[in-house]
């Protein structure tokens, strides 16, 4: 159930809305005084009252029942105090019924979210910046559909551009067939790199020659991009898979080369193209921003252009509700001029366009760096930490069975907690001994807890449940677990998966809390005993959805 909303409903609401009420409440750090808290100083200043004295007459007139038991003020705050054992009922039997879907709605059907994540450029490394675009988006993927909408995932790859023929001129004077295709993304990356620290003017023209081959289609240029990219996207898709991500389409930049024309087209009939310095571009200078290009002098696309022609397309094929583009803040400017121009077309789902930003993730041991040959790729990362946690496992527990299959889903969990767990738009420094640590803020602390209910819940049947009033750690393990919910829609509102990777961690330290306070396999009474169990149940079942939704696998044992 809603508690905020519920409280809301039976507060009056004079000048103010109950929605406005209802994100007011909050659940206070100190539970001693109440489970949800209003802070009555917001409402001074539109009631003319003071806070003290809205809070107290608000107390005096609160109708509280089997759900609210009582309602307080306190120094301008009014407390409410939940009927704990209605709580726990009405919890536990929600999430016994809803199982793997517990948390999940309605809310979105009929509607469509597309979901452009990933998007990785073809024949560049797959490296550590492109970890949270691609576990975000996944995330957000799943959180969209499991609220009842339809998710489209967009790899939007890189894969048009200069770079292609330089790859080509590198290849054809220093590759050979058979090292670039067992080398794959490696031996074409260490080309291209090589390329740009060893050509020659002559090497320079010749690529420009080459892409102008792959533009006009000649066989043997376009042959050998299409290898080059196949190569990328056998190499990628084994990561996607490591990091459970899925996409529905892979349209690339190359897709859109032959749906420019027309928007291009229509900003000349609208009047907004204007020639500057021999380019086409769009004034946003009224906006405060520099111009957006559209062609260069040269008559050449840019990388904008198709993101134009992509974003028309998205609209026409899947007539989205909303489209997300999951990509690093630096892109910051680019996404507001996109939009910009796009409402400037008259288009009014221009305002169904977002950009959700996300900061950058380095190591601990040395920043990230992009320069050449010096790249951290994802690959390793993910491959040293599933090392690492396979140690780490071994000593902790040397007669578990499946360590390796563990391992990977502790090491590969950390890697991607690491994106997930702090707001989005934060930088992180990311740290092996920390994401694996097993007590810490961590995707291990939560995938143990979940192997130790697990153990626990393979011990006994549960036998027939009847609630009795809750002890103050079986509650706030309630109050936690009747979170999820609300936490998923949050997630989704605000395109924060680290609302559901807090929900997790938060509600494994209340489960640990109640499990070395209260006996569970030992408790005084048969009625309590199994009350204990379907409330560890309940934790493993909240636990399992919201690591699922965030990608996150959760071993059995460990
Ligand atoms: N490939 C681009 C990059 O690595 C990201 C593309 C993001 N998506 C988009 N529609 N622009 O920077």
């Amino acid at each position: 159930m809603d508690y905020k909303a519920y409280i809301a409903e039976r507060l009056p609401a004079d000048g103010v809305s109950r929605e406005e009420i209802a994100e007011s409440i909050a659940v206070p750090p100190d539970t001693s005084l109440g489970d949800y808290a209003l802070p009555c100083f917001k409402f001074a200043k539109i009631l003319h009252k003071s806070s003290v004295l809205i809070a107290q007459e608000l107390a005096a007139s609160y109708p509280a029942d089997g759900v609210i038991s009582e309602a307080t003020a306190v120094n301008g705050y009014l407390n409410f105090k939940v009927n704990r054992r209605g709580l726990a009922e009405e919890t536990l039997a929600r999430i016994e019924r809803e199982g793997e879907r517990y948390g999940s709605s309605t809310v979105g059907a009929g509607k469509t979210v597309c979901i452009d994540y990933s998007s990785v450029n073809v024949a560049k490394p797959f490296h550590i910046g492109h970890l949270s675009t691609t576990v975000l988006g996944g995330a957000l993927y799943r959180i969209f559909q499991f609220l009842g909408y339809k998710a489209v995932g967009i790899n939007h790859l890189g894969d048009y551009g200069t770079q292609f023929g330089k790859l080509i001129a590198a290849y054809k004077h220093w590759g050979n067939r058979e090292d670039v295709q067992k080398g794959g993304i490696h031996a074409i990356n260490d080309l291209y790199v090589r390329f740009n620290s060893e050509a020659t003017e002559e090497m320079e023209a010749e690529a420009r020659e080459y892409f102008r081959l792959i533009e006009s289609g000649d066989k043997e240029a376009v042959d050998l991009f299409r290898w080059f990219k196949e190569l990328t996207l056998d190499y990628v898709q084994k990561i996607y898979e490591k990091l459970h991500v899925t996409f529905d389409s892979y349209a690339g930049e190359s897709f859109y080369i032959d749906k420019m024309g027309p928007v291009i087209d229509e900003l000349k009939e609208k009047g907004l193209l204007v020639e500057s310095r021999g380019a086409q571009v769009v004034d946003l200078e009224p906006y405060g921003m520099t111009p957006f290009i559209v062609l260069r002098s040269d008559g050449a696309s840019l990388y904008g252009t198709r993101d134009l022609a992509a974003a028309f397309y998205r609209k026409q094929t899947y007539d989205f509700d909303k489209c997300l583009y999951v990509v690093a803040y630096q892109q910051n400017l680019h996404f507001k001029q996109l939009f910009k121009v796009i409402e400037l077309m008259g288009e009014p789902w221009a305002k169904d366009l977002v950009h959700v930003a996300y900061g950058m993730v380095s190591l601990e041991d040395g920043a990230m760096s992009t320069r050449q040959g010096k790249v951290i790729w994802l690959e390793d990362v993910i491959g040293r930490c599933v090392e690492k946690a396979f140690q780490i496992i071994s000593e902790k527990n040397p007669a578990l069975e499946n360590k390796e299959e563990v391992a990977e889903k502790v090491g590969v969990g950390a890697v991607m907690f690491g994106a997930l767990y702090n707001n989005k738009i934060k930088d992180i420094v990311f740290s092996y001994d920390k994401a694996l640590n097993f007590d810490g803020e961590t995707s291990v602390y939560v995938q143990y807890t979940c192997a130790r209910a697990a153990s626990v819940l393979g011990k006994a049947e549960i036998g027939q449940v009847r609630i009795p009033e809750p002890c103050d750690e079986e509650f706030e393990l309630v109050k936690a677990l009747a979170e999820f919910p609300e936490t998923v829609r949050a997630a989704a509102e605000k395109y924060e998966p680290s609302c559901i990777a807090r929900f997790a961690v938060d509600t494994a330290q209340k489960f640990n809390k109640f499990y070395f306070d209260c006996k569970i396999l030992q408790a005084e009474s048969e009625e309590l005993k199994n009350f204990r169990l379907a409330l560890t149940k309940a934790t493993l079942t909240s636990l399992t959805n919201a690591l699922t939704l965030l990608g996150i696998g959760v071993p059995e044992k460990m």
